[in-house]
């Protein structure tokens, strides 16, 4: 018995260190994108949502891989986690901290990220 819990034990262990980070709930990324994100990013990402000409910095062009390229996931956590003002963007881009969990932040990179077409 002892040697069948332990055994149990070191799959369980195995198990998890196979178990790849997690894949991006991309459906509910884009649910969040669309309610809070398109007013200003525009539905296709291109920063030409509605309320975009009212703002003193147009948001970034998501589809502009030459751009995004160049931007970590990092920058790109960090800026819808604690605003655009922590790296020096535009405070208009406010922080969601409060609004979303690390792991929907993340899911929203991802989101962000496959407006992208190569
Ligand atoms: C009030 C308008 C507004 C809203 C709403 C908004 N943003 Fe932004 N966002 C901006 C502006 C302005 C910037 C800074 C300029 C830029 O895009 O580089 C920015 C920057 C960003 C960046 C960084 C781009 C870069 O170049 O590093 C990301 C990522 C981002 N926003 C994602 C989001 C997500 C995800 C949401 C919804 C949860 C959201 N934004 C909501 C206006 C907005």
């Amino acid at each position: 018995m002892k040697r069948l819990i332990s055994s149990i034990g070191v799959c369980a262990i195995i198990a998890c260190a196979f178990v790849p980070v997690r894949a991006a709930d991309m459906a509910a990324a884009k649910q969040s994108y669309d309610t809070f994100c398109v007013k200003c990013h525009g539905t296709a990402g291109k920063g030409d949502g509605p309320a975009a000409a009212t703002l003193a910095t147009n948001p970034r062009n998501f589809t502009d891989c030459g751009t995004m390229g160049k931007i970590s996931d990092d920058t790109l956590f960090n800026v819808i986690k604690n605003g655009g003002g922590s790296v020096g963007l535009s405070k208009d881009m406010q922080a969601w901290s409060t609004g979303f969990g690390d792991d929907e932040i993340h899911d929203l990179v991802a989101y962000v990220r496959s407006f992208c077409k190569k």
